[in-house]
């Protein structure tokens, strides 16, 4: 199993990874003083698959062990189901000394972060992340929150977890879009701040892809410590944490453009990252052979859905909206080599509005 640490003075934990280890979560938890009594949040999907022996192997070692199921889907990072949730932990008669763990991908980390932020001024917060996004991006950083019907996450708090656990023994029960939803931030990891990493993604995609024990390992250690790293020097967001809103700018007005179904958030990354590297290069920051290689390398992404029925007119004005907007202008991350990115104001309307007809012709497919 390897292990990492993501440093930030009294609020560092460790993230460990491995591959069919999660029998080792118990010890782990006793290890880091973790409270005898155990709530799980988990959705309906999770828990038909994991549910029962990852409670077990709890109960076994001596944990007293309460769970909540909650629908699968981004709709349970609601106040409703947030409340519910509340409710049913105080029928439970949890307490100070009660502590949460979050089994599931994104959605059920956010929301169990959350109600573990803010239940009784905040009880202590484990991650067991079962989707490759939530593995290599949202477990890590605490961010945590829930939506509110007028836009995603604007309920929320920074609130760090005690430890997180990744087993890649989960990945193998994904359906591909969730796969690659997760792919996409490995590889905006490698790009932005790791050659190593994206050269791995290069050679290795279809064993990255198939979740082979050892490449995949191997991406989500490299993916999590960029992040763990960018967290580590700007833990609240103020400056440098920007970077990893690279493919995201566009990529958020993608999806958003696309109801939310079409495309998927990590489509719509995959996306994104391309149209963000065009404007790189079209402005004489990302060398022409680096784009190049960049253009081959997304032209093999599976990727399904297409980007003829969205309209880009809406894209752009839904990028107005877009709350990495400073100042009356678009902050972009852009990488100026792989391996390094840098942010820009200046990008002009002009080149945003080619870098979208760019991705849309896609020109390898001609
Ligand atoms: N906090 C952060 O920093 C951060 C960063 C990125 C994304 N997010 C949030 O993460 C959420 C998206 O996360 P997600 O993509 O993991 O979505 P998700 O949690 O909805 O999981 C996707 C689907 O996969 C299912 N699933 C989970 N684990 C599984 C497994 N091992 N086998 C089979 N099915 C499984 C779930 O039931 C769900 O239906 C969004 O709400 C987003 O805002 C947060
Ligand atoms: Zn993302």
């Amino acid at each position: 199993m390897k292990t990492l640490k993501v440093r930030l003075g009294s609020n560092s934990y460790p993230i460990f990874i491995g591959d069919q280890q999660w029998n080792k979560l118990p010890e782990l938890l006793k290890l880091y003083a973790a409270p005898n009594h155990i709530i799980i949040i988990t959705d309906r999907q999770v828990a038909r698959l994991y549910l029962e022996p990852f409670s077990d192997a709890l109960s076994k070692a001596g944990f007293a062990v309460k769970s909540i199921t909650v629908e699968a889907g981004e709709g349970a990072k609601s106040l409703g189901v947030y409340e519910d949730i509340i409710t049913k932990m105080l029928q439970y008669g949890a307490a100070r000394d009660w502590g949460v763990v979050a089994l599931g991908g994104g959605v059920i980390g956010d929301l169990a972060g959350f109600v573990a932020a803010t239940f009784m001024r905040g009880l202590p917060f484990y991650q067991v992340p079962t989707t490759l996004l939530a593995q290599v991006d949202a477990s890590i950083g605490g961010k945590v929150g829930i939506n509110h019907p007028m836009g995603k996450n604007l309920i929320g708090a920074f609130y760090q977890p005690k430890l997180v656990f990744i087993d890649m023994h989960f990945l193998r029960s994904l359906p591909e879009a969730e796969i690659i939803s997760g792919m996409a931030e490995i590889v905006k990891h490698g790009i932005i701040a790791d050659r190593g990493l994206f050269l791995l993604c290069e050679m290795e995609m279809k064993r990255l892809l198939a979740i082979e024990t050892e490449p995949i390992q191997q991406a989500v250690f490299q993916s999590c410590q960029i992040k763990a790293r960018i967290v580590e020097e700007d833990e609240k967001e103020a400056g440098i944490r920007a970077i990893l809103n690279y493919g995201h700018t566009i990529g958020h007005a993608l999806e958003a453009a696309s109801g939310y179904r079409a495309l998927r958030h990590g489509e719509a990354v995959f996306w994104g990252m391309l149209a963000e590297a065009w404007i790189s290069h079209a402005i004489g920051e990302l060398p022409e052979a680096e784009f190049q290689r960049l253009e081959r390398f997304f032209a093999q992404i599976p990727l399904k859905a297409a980007l003829d029925g969205i309209d880009m007119d809406e894209v752009f004005s839904l990028m107005s909206y877009d709350k990495k907007k400073k100042a009356g202008k678009i902050r972009f991350a852009l990488p100026v080599t792989v391996g390094e990115t840098r942010l820009f104001d200046d990008i002009s309307e002009d080149l945003l509005r080619q870098a979208l007809s760019y991705i849309q012709s896609r020109p390898w497919l001609s």
